[in-house]
C-alpha cells in the first residue's frame, strides 16, 4: 500500500486564492450581470514590454532554423540569461557571481522547492501577515512552523526576536499582503540574527521594482554579512507582467555554508536533478526584460501601478480609513471599517460594490480584521473600484 504524505491533511481546505475564486464564482452564479472589478490576487492587467515581446518573436524564429535552433538549456539557467541576471544587480550596486545565479519560472516555485535543501522536520520562521505559500510548502514537507506576529505598531515589519531560533526565516520586502518595506537598519539586525542563530533567510523580492524611496534596499545583499546567511528569491511577474509567461532568478551565494555544505552546491545538484530550467524562448525574454531598455519599459509599467496604488491610498484617506502599504508596493493594506472581520468585509465589498479584494486573516492570524488589495488592475477599473471601496467605507464608518 502506497504510504502518502499526511502532512496533506494539516492544511487548510484550499489555497488562500483558490477558496476566493470558488467565492467569486458561486456570486458571478447568482449574478451573471454584476460589473465585478478584481483587485484580488495580484495578477497584472497591462502586457508585456515591446523588448520582451520582440525578443520572443526573435527566440521563437530562432527555434525554426537549423542554425539557431536550441536544446536543452543549462539547468541553472542559460548563460545569456544569468549574465543579464548579473548585470541588473551589478547596475544596482551588488556584485554576483554568475555561478550564484539560478533561472526559475517563478518565485512561488522555488521558495517551495528550496526546501529540498534543508532537512525534513526543521524549523521555520514565518514573518505573519504572510504569504501564504511559505506556511504551506513547510506544512506539506513536515517542518515546524514558528509565527511571529506582527503589528501596525512595527510598521508590520519587525525586528529579530533574539529569543526565537529557526533553521530559516522568511523575510519579504516590500511585503506582500502589507506593502511594509524593511529599513537597512532592521535587514542588519535580522542579517545579525541569521548569523548569530545560524540560519538562513530567504529573502522574497517580487516586489522590489515597486520601492520609490532610495533608502530602502532592493536587495539583502546591499546588507554586509547577507551573503553568508541569506537566499534571495525573485520574479519577473510583477516587474515585467510575467504572471502568465513565467520566469524568475534566485541567489545563492556560494560564502553561504552551513554544516560544513555549501548550499550553492546542494542547489546545483538539486537544479540538475530535479528540472531542465525553462524554454530557451522564455529565458530569451526574462533577458530582454532585464536588458537597460526592457527595464525602461518595465518601469512605465510599474508607474501604471503605482499611480492605481496612490488612488487606493486617496479614496482611503478620503473615507478616514487607516492603511499601510501602497507608497513602495502594488498592495495598500487597509483596517477594515466598522468593526468587521477579513471576511466579512470580503463579503460586503463583493456583494454591495461588487469589488474582490483579499481578507487579511488569509495571511495569518494577525491580519484578521484587515483587507488588502492590489494595484495591478486597469486604471480605469481602479478608479472605479476606488469610488466603490470609499463608498462602503462612508457607509460603515
Ligand atoms: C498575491 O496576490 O499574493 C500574488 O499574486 C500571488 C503570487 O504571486 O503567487
Amino acid at each position: 500500500m502506497a504510504s502518502m504524505n499526511h502532512h496533506y491533511t494539516e492544511l487548510q481546505d484550499s489555497y488562500l486564492f483558490r477558496t476566493i475564486d470558488a467565492k467569486v464564482a458561486d456570486f458571478r452564479a447568482a449574478h451573471p450581470d454584476a460589473d465585478l472589478l478584481k483587485l484580488g490576487i495580484g495578477d497584472v492587467t497591462l502586457p508585456l514590454p515591446p523588448a520582451v515581446i520582440q525578443a520572443l518573436h526573435q527566440a521563437v524564429d530562432d527555434q525554426a532554423v537549423k542554425e539557431t535552433f536550441e536544446g536543452y538549456q543549462a539547468e541553472v539557467g542559460a548563460p545569456f540569461f544569468r549574465q543579464a541576471v548579473q548585470d541588473y544587480y551589478a547596475r544596482n550596486g551588488v556584485e554576483l557571481e554568475q555561478a550564484e545565479i539560478f533561472v526559475s519560472s517563478g518565485a512561488k516555485d522555488d521558495l517551495a522547492d528550496l526546501l529540498d535543501i534543508f532537512s525534513r522536520g526543521m524549523t521555520a520562521l514565518v514573518l505573519e501577515p504572510a504569504y501564504p505559500a511559505y506556511v504551506d510548502a513547510n506544512v506539506i514537507s513536515g517542518n515546524k512552523l514558528v509565527h511571529l506576529p506582527s503589528s501596525a505598531d512595527e510598521d508590520f515589519a519587525p525586528y529579530p526576536d533574539p529569543t526565537i531560533d529557526a533553521d530559516i526565516v522568511y523575510l519579504c520586502s516590500p511585503n506582500n499582503p502589507t506593502g511594509a518595506t524593511y529599513t537597512i537598519e532592521k535587514l542588519q539586525a535580522w542579517v545579525e540574527w541569521a548569523r548569530q542563530k545560524q540560519a538562513v533567510i530567504v529573502f522574497d523580492a517580487a516586489y522590489e521594482s515597486f520601492i520609490k524611496d532610495p533608502s530602502i534596499p532592493h536587495s539583502i545583499y546591499a546588507i554586509e554579512g547577507a551573503k553568508e546567511c541569506a537566499i534571495e528569491v525573485c520574479s519577473l511577474s510583477k516587474t515585467a507582467g510575467f504572471t502568465g509567461t513565467r520566469a524568475g532568478y534566485t541567489v545563492v551565494p556560494k560564502a553561504l555554508v552551513r554544516e560544513g555544505l555549501e548550499l550553492n552546491a546542494l542547489w546545483v545538484r538539486n537544479r540538475t536533478t530535479k528540472t531542465n530550467g525553462i524554454s530557451y524562448v522564455l529565458q530569451k525574454a526574462a533577458a530582454a526584460a532585464l536588458s537597460p531598455e526592457g527595464q525602461a519599459q518595465c518601469a512605465a509599467n510599474v508607474a501604471v501601478y503605482q499611480e492605481n496604488a496612490r488612488v487606493l491610498m486617496e479614496a482611503l484617506d478620503g473615507a478616514g480609513v487607516w492603511y499601510s502599504g501602497g507608497k513602495n508596493a502594488p498592495y495598500v493594506w487597509m483596517r477594515c471599517p466598522g468593526g468587521l472581520t477579513s471576511w466579512e468585509f470580503f463579503d460586503k465589498l463583493l456583494e454591495e460594490e461588487q469589488v474582490v479584494g483579499t481578507p487579511g486573516s488569509g495571511f495569518g492570524q494577525c491580519g484578521e480584521g484587515y483587507f488588502r488589495l492590489t494595484a495591478f488592475n486597469t486604471p480605469e477599473n481602479t478608479r472605479e473600484a476606488a469610488k466603490r471601496l470609499a463608498q462602503l467605507c462612508s457607509r460603515l464608518a
